[in-house]
């Protein structure tokens, strides 16, 4: 069975590339960024590779690459391009594990009427939901995993991202009814071999292989 999953998050920026870098290297998986919002500095591609180690073959390229770092709706419009919901298939990796990563979090507009979650529901893929540890990280989380729930789209954890907070990470856990994958620390650097060593203290892989 070719284990293909969504990473995804409550919020921009709170380390979903990151961790796709460090599943990517422990599944020897594909890694596949179907929009990227902005195009200066390193692309969440060009992250994974460097942080995950992931050779140039299993990085797919990027369905849409759009020049502004804001939401895939408004950067599209700004290049004078219409995201074409239809042709964000999910790629032939061959037999290859995937790592799928959105951008930002669920309910970010691809177009004036689809949300990216929409998309993760046609997939019909499994769904990691990264979360912040910090204050705050309740409501997005549980928002979150109602919304995926709503839409019949298979939770298949959470990631939680940062210093640890047992009770808010329980409490996600327990009231949303989701399981706990692990927790990724904060590192300092952040670089590929810390990336591995903490991934590999923190998570398991048989929770990302079904
Ligand atoms: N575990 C971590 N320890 C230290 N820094 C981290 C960690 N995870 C993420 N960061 C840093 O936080 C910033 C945002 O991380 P990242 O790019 O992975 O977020 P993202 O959720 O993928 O954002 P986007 O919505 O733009 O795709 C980066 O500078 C990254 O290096
Ligand atoms: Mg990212």
């Amino acid at each position: 069975m070719i284990r293909r999953i969504v990473v995804t998050g409550t919020d921009t920026g709170i380390g979903k590339t990151v961790f796709a870098a460090g599943l990517a290297d422990r599944l020897g998986a594909c890694y596949w960024k179907p929009i990227q919002s902005g195009l200066e500095g390193e692309t969440d591609s060009q992250v994974v590779a460097r942080l995950g180690g992931v050779s140039k073959e299993r990085i797919l390229p990027e369905r849409y690459r759009l020049t502004t770092p804001v939401s895939p709706h408004q950067s599209a419009a700004i290049d004078g391009v219409s995201i074409d919901i239809a042709s964000l298939t999910v790629p032939d990796t061959g037999g290859r594990p995937l790592v799928i990563e959105g951008a930002g979090g669920l309910m970010v507009p691809l177009d004036q009427g689809t949300l990216y979650i929409d998309v993760f529901a046609q997939w019909c893929l499994p769904v990691v939901l990264c979360a912040r540890t910090s204050l705050g990280t309740i409501n997005h989380s549980l928002l979150s995993i109602e919304a995926l729930r709503r839409r019949d789209i298979e939770v298949l954890g959470v990631v939680f991202i940062g210093e640890s907070h047992p009770e808010s990470e329980r409490a996600i856990c327990e009231i949303g009814g989701a399981r706990r994958l692990g927790r990724l620390p904060q590192l300092s650097p952040v670089s590929q071999s810390a990336l591995r060593q903490a991934f590999a203290a923190a998570f398991e892989p048989g929770d990302f292989s079904f």
